[in-house]
């Protein structure tokens, strides 16, 4: 198995080894020792069924239940439990309608986001296979967390050190107007909380854990905290600390939540884009507070 680095350094692209078969020890420990060293490693001619990628996903923790991270009803899922379709389809496998709400609500992952930030435990990594990619638009792109935090001058880095931030869907789709929520719905996505400077659990590194989901800052009026929010994302997503991610059929992309933030982009929603994730439960919260 090879590494190797593409632009700006915290993206490596992996060759030499099929991961839709069960890997060694050995194979298992050189992925996640890329992961820490880089953030984001890229597979490619990956073709994996969805027990194949839970077998390989399974060599880096215990799967996050999906429940809790989105609208659609469970009789109307397309995929099993733990898998998140963040497709563009239905049930059907047909693309949704321009004015689905399942896909409205899923519009929301255009913004710039952390996986799972509005779990009160969030998550470790985040791993997309691309069964049926686009070619036009459709790019994940990626900031590096990492480096955008080193980047900070002093002052800011001692401002932000204790900072804490409630996260929930309720902002992030707010931010998009996407406003009809029910009851329930609202119940489920209540806010928790986590730290804004987050220090790695291997590395040591400290980030910025920044999230479209971010909404409020505890101690701050709500408009100063979203303005702030706002100016360190545009700080954290300059392009030397970017990369953008096209496509192709069988990629397996793979992130990690905790120095990373990313964005999927624009593209026609009446092709068909078949993307299956597996997601990594993280091993503790940012902040101590109750579990949902
Ligand atoms: C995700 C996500 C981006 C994409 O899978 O968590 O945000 O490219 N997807 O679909
Ligand atoms: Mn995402």
């Amino acid at each position: 198995m090879e590494i190797r680095a593409l632009n700006p350094g915290f993206v490596g692209e992996v060759s030499g080894i099929d991961i839709t078969q069960p890997l060694t020890p050995a194979q298992a420990a050189a992925i996640e020792a890329g992961m820490d060293q880089y953030a984001v490693l890229i597979f490619h001619g990956q073709p994996f069924t969805d027990e194949q990628q839970k077998a390989f996903s399974l060599n880096f923790g215990s799967l996050e239940d999906t429940t809790g991270g989105n609208v659609t009803k469970a009789s109307e899922k397309r995929l099993g439990a733990f898998m998140a379709d963040v497709s563009n389809l239905g049930p059907d496998h047909k693309p949704l309608a321009r004015d689905d709400r399942k896909r409205l609500f899923n519009l929301g992952n255009q913004l710039w986001h952390s996986d799972s930030s509005f779990r009160a435990t969030p998550a470790k990594y985040s791993l997309l296979s691309g069964r049926i990619t686009v070619d036009q638009g459709g790019q994940t792109q990626f900031c590096d967390m990492r480096a955008a935090y080193d980047a900070l001058d002093a002052a800011t880095k001692a401002e932000i050190e204790n900072l804490i931030c409630e996260h929930s869907l309720i902002y992030s789709r707010g931010t998009l107007g996407f406003t009809d929520l029910s009851e329930a719905e609202r119940a489920m996505f209540k806010p928790v909380r986590q730290r804004l400077v987050r220090v790695h659990p291997v590395t040591g590194r400290k980030s910025l854990y920044l999230s479209s989901h971010a909404g409020t800052i505890i101690g701050w009026p709500v408009p100063e905290a979203r303005a702030f929010l706002r100016d360190l994302l545009e700080h954290a997503t300059q392009k030397q600390f970017f990369h953008a991610h096209s496509w192709q059929q069988y990629d397996l992309v793979m992130w990690d939540n905790r120095s990373t933030v990313h964005r999927v982009t624009r593209f026609d929603d009446t092709k068909v884009r078949d993307m299956r994730r597996t997601t990594i439960a993280g091993e503790s919260m940012t902040v101590a507070q109750l579990a949902a």
